[in-house]
C-alpha cells in the first residue's frame, strides 16, 4: 500500500480500477469507480463485505444528479440544495451510470456529496462518482483516521490519501427518499433536526423488511464487549462487570466521572459537548481494545442532535454479535 497526499495518484488509482481510501468529514471511505464493475468488485473482496450490502455513490459538489439517480423527488432536491456537500446520504431510483454491483442489483442507490475539502478535490479531478463504503473491515469500528484504514486493510489499499482525523467521527445520516416517504434507515453526522423541516417528520424503517442491509444489529463492534447505558445505572454495572472478574473500563463524558469518586476502572473521558464525544467516539473504541479491556460500559448521551447517531452506534456495538461474519 502507498500512503501520502497525492492527489494525482489517487486519480490515476481510480482510472486504472484501483482503490483509494480517501478522507471524508464523516469516517474513511475505500472508492471506486463507481461506473466499473469491476473497479466496484474489488470493494468487496477487500473488505470481505456480502455483495448484496449496497455502497454509496459519493458526488462532486457539482456533479450532476440525474445521471446517477432517477425520478429525483422535489423533497430531494431541496435537501440536496440545503445540506450538500455534507454528511447526509439520500436513497433514491438508481440512475444509468451507476454500475450494478454498487447496489447488488438493487433499484435504488444511496448518493452523497461530502463536504471534506479532499475528497471533493478527487472527485473533481476523478470526474466520475466513487462508489464508498466505510474503509474498515466487515464488522468492525468505522475508521476515523489513516492510520486507522492502514490498520485495517492495508495491503488491500492502492493508495491511502491521508486527511488527518474525520472532523465528524460518525457516519452519514441515511434517508429514504425513493419510495414517497421520508424514512430514516441511519441517524448519522447530519442530526434529524436538520431534515424534518425540509421533509417533515422522518418515519422509523421497516423492521421486518430492513431496507439497509448493511445495518445489522452488531455493525459497529469492537472486540471487548460494549454494555450502554443511561449515566446513573453506570456504577452498578461496573461492580457488576468486576464481580466476573473482567477487565472492564468507562467510556462517558469526562465530567460524568466527578459524580463518581469510587469506580476504580480505567476511565476514558471523552469531551462534553456531543460534537466532540462523535468526534472521538471510534477512536476511543479503537483505544480500549488495544489496551486489552473485556468490558466497556458506556454512558449513553441525551438524544437530542448528534446524541442519536452516538447513542445508536454505543446501542449498534453493544448489539449481539450473531450477525457477524
Ligand atoms: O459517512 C458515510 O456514510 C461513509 C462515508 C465513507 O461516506 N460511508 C459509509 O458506508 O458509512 P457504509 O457502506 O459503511 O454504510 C452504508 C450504509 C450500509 O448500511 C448500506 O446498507 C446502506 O448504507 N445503503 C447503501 N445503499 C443503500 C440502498 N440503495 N438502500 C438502502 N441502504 C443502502
Ligand atoms: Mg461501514
Amino acid at each position: 500500500m502507498q500512503r501520502g497526499s497525492d492527489l494525482a495518484r489517487a486519480i490515476a488509482v481510480l482510472e486504472s480500477g484501483g482503490l483509494v481510501a480517501f478522507p471524508t468529514e464523516t469516517v474513511y471511505g475505500l472508492g471506486a469507480d463507481a461506473a466499473s464493475d469491476a473497479a466496484v468488485g474489488r470493494i468487496f473482496a477487500a473488505k470481505g463485505r456480502p455483495r448484496a450490502h449496497p455502497l454509496i455513490v459519493h458526488l462532486a459538489a457539482d456533479a450532476p444528479l440525474d445521471d446517477w439517480a432517477a425520478e429525483v423527488p422535489e423533497a430531494a432536491r431541496r435537501l440536496a440544495r440545503a445540506v450538500w456537500p455534507g454528511p447526509l446520504t439520500i436513497i433514491l431510483r438508481r440512475g444509468p451510470r451507476v454500475a450494478a454491483a454498487v447496489t447488488g442489483g438493487a433499484d435504488t442507490v444511496g448518493i452523497r456529496v461530502p463536504a471534506h475539502p479532499v475528497a471533493q478535490a478527487l472527485l473533481r479531478g476523478f470526474g466520475s462518482g466513487i462508489a464508498a463504503p466505510s474503509a474498515n473491515r466487515f464488522g468492525a469500528v468505522s475508521p476515523t483516521t489513516a492510520d486507522h484504514v492502514a490498520t485495517d486493510l492495508g495491503a488491500a489499499v492502492d493508495y491511502l490519501l491521508d486527511g488527518g482525523a474525520c472532523e465528524v467521527g460518525v457516519e452519514s445520516t441515511i434517508v429514504d427518499l425513493s419510495r414517497g416517504r421520508a424514512v430514516l434507515l441511519r441517524p448519522g453526522g447530519l442530526p434529524r433536526e436538520r431534515i424534518e423541516p425540509l421533509t417533515g417528520p422522518l418515519e422509523a424503517p421497516d423492521l421486518a423488511a430492513p431496507a439497509a442491509p448493511g445495518m445489522l444489529a452488531s455493525h459497529y463492534a469492537p472486540r471487548a464487549e460494549v454494555i450502554a447505558v443511561a449515566p446513573g445505572e453506570v456504577p452498578a454495572m461496573v461492580a457488576a462487570a468486576l464481580a466476573t472478574g473482567a477487565r472492564v473500563a468507562v467510556l462517558a463524558p469526562g465530567s460524568a466521572f466527578t459524580a463518581w469518586p469510587a469506580l476504580a476502572v480505567r476511565a476514558y473521558r471523552l469531551p462534553d459537548d456531543i460534537a466532540g464525544m462523535a468526534h472521538e467516539l471510534y477512536a476511543a473504541l479503537r483505544d480500549l481494545d488495544a489496551t486489552g479491556v473485556d468490558v466497556v460500559v458506556a454512558a449513553l448521551p441525551p438524544t437530542a442532535g448528534l446524541g442519536e447517531a452516538v447513542g445508536d452506534r454505543l446501542q449498534r456495538a453493544a448489539g449481539p454479535r450473531r450477525n457477524l461474519s
